[in-house]
């Protein structure tokens, strides 16, 4: 097996970043097709596998002809076996190159990138919500925390999706405090590592929440007892209006919460500024780069207006 090239990046990065961002040749392992233009991918990348943490992304190459990288999350990474996987959604030229590669193609990947999520120990009760190719993040997360043996975590998923989920859904055994039985969909991988998990789409799938994640996280934590909301910390990715609603789910709830948000970026290092959002912090507000200040943030100082409103 041909070992994957390795360089460090040391350009155009800030201090904090340097020696933590690999550029690697990443070999194809492998490419997994579902419905609604979802794929997955395996790369073997030895030096990203080993340093990724949930939330954490690569900045990938999707064709020789395609100047411009895409950024996605890392869904799961093996740093013994020295791959990593991501979950795509085709959206235009780019992703759509990306489900042409081949088994033992390479592809230019940088990576690991940014800061990913800080569960709160205090917390262990880690309440994820993730919607649409938002969920990879919070998978990575959820197995995790259920991994670290340090902590007695109690990772619990909710995902929402309009298009097919990217898996075959799995029928949960084991009632969730609060919610209707028959909303029994859940995630296989997570069943399978002992987290329980509830899907959630305003498309009539089997056993799924019918409406919005955040609604049926919403439900969730109405049925609670305030002694475990108080144990309870939120995890969100997913599109814009998503996270919104989770930061007020946070507000209303009073949880501490953290967003990983998706913004368009070009360099993906931390050089052009391309991904800064206002973000307040106790001495103001300022501009943050989503690449490598973020993308996971408070949801406090994402939304401060709405929490001010609260
Ligand atoms: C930190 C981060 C993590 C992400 N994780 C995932 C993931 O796990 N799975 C997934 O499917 N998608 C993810 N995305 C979104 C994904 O990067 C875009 O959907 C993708 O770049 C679109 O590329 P395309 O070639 O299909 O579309 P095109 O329309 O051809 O892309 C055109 C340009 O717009 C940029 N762009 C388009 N949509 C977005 C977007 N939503 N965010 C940022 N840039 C965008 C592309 O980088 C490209 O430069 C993530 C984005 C960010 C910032
Ligand atoms: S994309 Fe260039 S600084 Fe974030």
């Amino acid at each position: 097996m041909q070992q994957a090239q390795t360089t460090r990046i040391t350009h155009t990065m800030d201090r904090p970043h340097r020696d933590t961002i690999f550029l690697e040749d990443a070999r194809v392992l492998g490419l997994e097709a579902f419905p609604a233009h979802q794929y997955q991918l395996r790369l073997e990348a030895p030096r990203c596998a080993a340093r990724a943490t949930p939330g954490t992304f690569i900045h990938l190459q999707c064709a020789t002809g395609i100047a411009m990288r895409r950024p996605l999350s890392i869904q799961r990474a093996d740093p013994a076996a020295g791959w990593i996987e991501i979950l795509f959604k085709v959206i235009g030229t780019g992703l759509r190159n990306l489900t042409q590669v081949l088994p033992g193609q390479t592809l230019s990947l940088l990576g690991p990138i940014g800061q990913g999520f800080r569960p709160d120990p205090s917390r262990p009760l880690a309440l994820l919500v993730g919607g649409g190719v938002g969920m990879p993040p919070l998978e990575f997360l959820a197995e995790r925390l259920r991994a670290d043996g340090r902590q007695a975590w109690r990772p619990l998923a909710f995902f929402g999706s309009e298009a097919p989920f990217p898996f075959k859904a799995a029928h949960a055994d084991t009632p969730l405090h609060g919610l209707d039985h028959r909303i029994n969909a859940c995630h296989p991988v997570l069943e399978r590592l002992g987290v329980p998990s509830r899907l959630a789409s305003l498309a009539d799938f089997d056993g799924c929440y019918r409406g919005y994640v955040t609604d049926l996280a919403g439900e969730w934590l109405a049925a609670q007892h305030a002694e475990t909301r108080e144990r309870v910390a939120l995890y969100a990715c997913g599109p814009q209006p998503m996270l919104q609603a989770a930061a007020r789910l946070a507000r209303d709830f009073d949880l501490p919460a953290q967003l990983c948000l998706e913004e368009y970026m070009a360099c993906a290092v931390g050089g052009c500024a391309g991904c800064a959002v206002e973000v307040a912090t106790s001495s103001g507000s300022t501009m943050r780069r989503v690449c490598v200040d973020g993308p996971v943030f408070e949801a406090r100082s994402i939304y401060p207006a709405l929490f001010a409103a609260g």
